[in-house]
């Protein structure tokens, strides 16, 4: 993942870079670094940990024109000041930071040091100034020249920064597959991994394509396309700051905040709902050109969170569509065989739109001749640009890395595709003012169980084991909820169908393991009530959201968080917040580091 950003102009580009570090944090932040240029010699300065740790060791004093940053996510060697970004060559001509895997770096590292040079760290990014200072010094390539070449002779995924002492006013910068935008300022320009860390100094951008090399000075930024072998024109496209800064807003994390931003994402989402019309239509689908009559199976591809929401929309889905569905891992899909009918549709989900694993299924399915309809956050991520359709979550920017706002989105949306596709497809009316009253459903459901979920957490926290149990379609909001749970507050949860309990989970059960329930008064009660039984036998606390006044689930669970007795329809909404809420007061009352879990970032952009 790691996120990189670099500064070239008439200002010192310290404070730059450490701001626009610390917006970048969310991608990773097992180290960070930093390389300047200084009196023509490069400093560097790498430590462990967060960048708030990087400032404490840095000169403000200096002054630079020229620099790259860099906040890591390990993957290839330890967390270690060693292996922490930038990377230099044997001379400490040329500095790097990198985002992405090399994945041919050992063969070149072989290579490079069969040729005398000095490995510092196990990184596979060293081997890039190394590379470089064998093209320029030994094989007699000039600097511009043996960047071209890198294309060639990296494989896998890159976005790199690159300064080098000799040419003291140029940052190259360098994308295969790894995101990277350039923002053009006046007498200076900037590199990122993302506009949120650019959107403090320029709302003029461009998202470098793969293959692209962008040569960045004071004055221009020349893009270089590996393709045509040519440099081309390129046109910033103009992206708002508001929205793009992010505040707490009185909340003591972004978690929290996001999660009480639920009810006013909806409302945004429900007003794109064209409400004049007979048809139900909502503002993203009107260029959604498919035949929906024709689509005979529907392919669900994400990871993690979102992969729990298309889980979710399948159950709906395959309730009221006449379409066979299947939802899969984005990182399975390596492995799997496109042996489908030719009239399968493809649904990628992302809030990021710059997963590594959805891309690559992306650019899979769509060499298979496949038509993709993507649902992301980020209308100008690698995803939302390469599908065939794009639905925008309107979630706004999210900072916790764990998703709930955009969870809630994704449930949204993946509803009213389904209700604008049954409207098409039997022509039938939709209720609208179901709908019109989610927002408000939520914002006093989550006034009304604030304290209540609080409560539980309390009594809850200490233990180092949860199993989250529930059958259909309550299945995926079980796995969220465990998800949540585990990556934020570090507790083992497992979401378990409940009626798999039996086949061999029931063995954990023990006073020391809650079970966590999901239990409505929908076709799925009747058994869970019976798997509960079960549990309660083995002497499991348990928890559980269900109804309230439903004097059977209170007389067996030890604590129950109620959802109002309204139309089902809304449980899964409410659901979802009760279990984001649950997992942050654990993880809080833990004194965990919410909204930066260990070893977690916000976008995955490895495989
Ligand atoms: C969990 C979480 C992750 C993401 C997953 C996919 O809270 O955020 O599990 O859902 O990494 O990310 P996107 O949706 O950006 O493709």
């Amino acid at each position: 993942m790691c996120g990189i950003f670099g500064y070239v102009g008439n200002k010192n580009c310290i404070p730059y870079i450490i701001s626009g570090l610390e917006k970048l944090e969310y991608r990773g932040y097992d180290s960070a670094g930093i390389a300047y240029l200084k009196d023509k010699n490069l400093e560097i300065k790498k430590i462990v940990g967060k960048v708030q740790n990087l400032k404490e060791i840095l000169d403000f004093n200096d002054f630079s024109n020229v620099g790259i940053g860099h906040t890591r996510w390990a993957t290839h060697g330890g967390i270690s000041v060693e292996n922490a970004h930038p990377h230099t060559d044997c001379e400490g001509n040329i500095a790097v930071v990198h985002n992405g895997i090399i994945e041919n770096y050992k063969e070149l590292k072989n290579f490079l040091m069969s040729k005398g040079h000095k490995f510092r760290s196990q990184t596979d990014t060293e081997i890039v100034p190394h590379l470089l200072e064998e093209m320029v010094d030994k094989e007699g390539m000039n600097l511009e020249e043996a960047l071209k070449e890198l294309f060639k002779r990296l494989e896998g995924a890159f976005a790199l920064l690159i300064i080098d002492k000799r040419r003291p006013s140029i940052l190259y910068a360098l994308r295969k597959q790894s995101p990277l935008i350039v923002g053009f300022g006046t007498g200076e320009n900037f590199v990122a991994s993302d506009i949120p860390a650019l959107g403090d100094y320029t709302e003029r951008f461009y998202y470098l394509k793969d293959n692209q090399m962008a040569i960045v000075s004071d004055k221009e930024i020349k893009v270089y396309d590996l393709k045509t072998n040519n440099y081309i024109e390129v046109e910033p496209i103009i992206v708002p700051q508001d929205g793009i800064r992010a505040e707490k807003n009185g909340y003591p994390h972004f978690m929290l905040k996001e999660i009480f931003e639920q009810p006013l994402v909806v409302r945004r989402i429900l007003s794109t709902l064209d409400r004049d019309k007979d048809k139900f239509i909502f503002e993203d689908i009107k260029n959604v050109d498919i035949s929906w009559e024709k689509i005979r199976k529907v392919f669900i591809v994400a990871c993690g969170t979102s992969y729990h929401a298309g889980y979710y929309a399948k159950f709906l889905w395959e309730k009221e569509l006449p379409y066979f569905i299947e939802v899969e891992l984005a990182s399975q899909m390596h492995h799997r065989n496109l042996n489908i009918p030719e009239e399968t549709l493809f649904i990628t989900i992302s809030q990021s739109g710059e997963t590594a694993d959805v891309i690559s299924t992306l650019r899979k399915v769509k060499e298979n001749g496949f038509k993709v309809l993507s649902l992301v956050n980020n209308p100008q991520s690698t995803v939302a640009r390469e599908s065939d359709y794009f639905i925008n979550l309107r979630a706004g920017v999210e900072i916790g890395v764990a998703a709930t706002k955009t969870f809630m989105a994704e449930l949204v949306y993946l509803e009213l595709l389904k209700e604008y596709i049954k409207s098409r497809l039997y022509n039938i009316k939709i209720d609208l003012d179901k709908w019109n009253m989610l927002p408000t459903y939520l914002e006093s459901y989550l006034s009304q169980i604030k304290d209540r979920v609080f409560e539980v957490a309390k009594k809850y926290y200490q233990k180092r084991n949860f199993l989250y149990l529930a059958r259909g379609k309550n299945f995926p909001l079980a796995l969220e909820g465990a998800l949540k749970l585990k990556e934020i507050s570090y507790i083992h949860a497992e979401g378990i169908p409940a009626g798999e309990m039996k086949h061999g989970p029931i063995a954990l059960l023990d006073p020391e393991t809650p079970v966590f329930g999901i239990v409505y008064k929908d076709e799925t009660y009747s058994k869970m009530i019976n798997n509960l039984e079960e549990a309660k036998a083995r002497k499991a606390p348990i928890i559980a959201i269900g109804n309230e006044w439903d004097e059977k689930l209170e007389s067996l669970v030890d604590d129950l968080i109620p959802v109002p007795n309204v139309d089902p329809f809304y449980y899964p909404y409410m659901g979802a917040m009760v279990l984001q809420l649950f997992a942050y007061h654990v993880a809080n009352l833990l004194g965990r580091e919410i909204d930066q879990p260990r070893n977690l970032a916000k976008s995955v952009t490895v495989e």
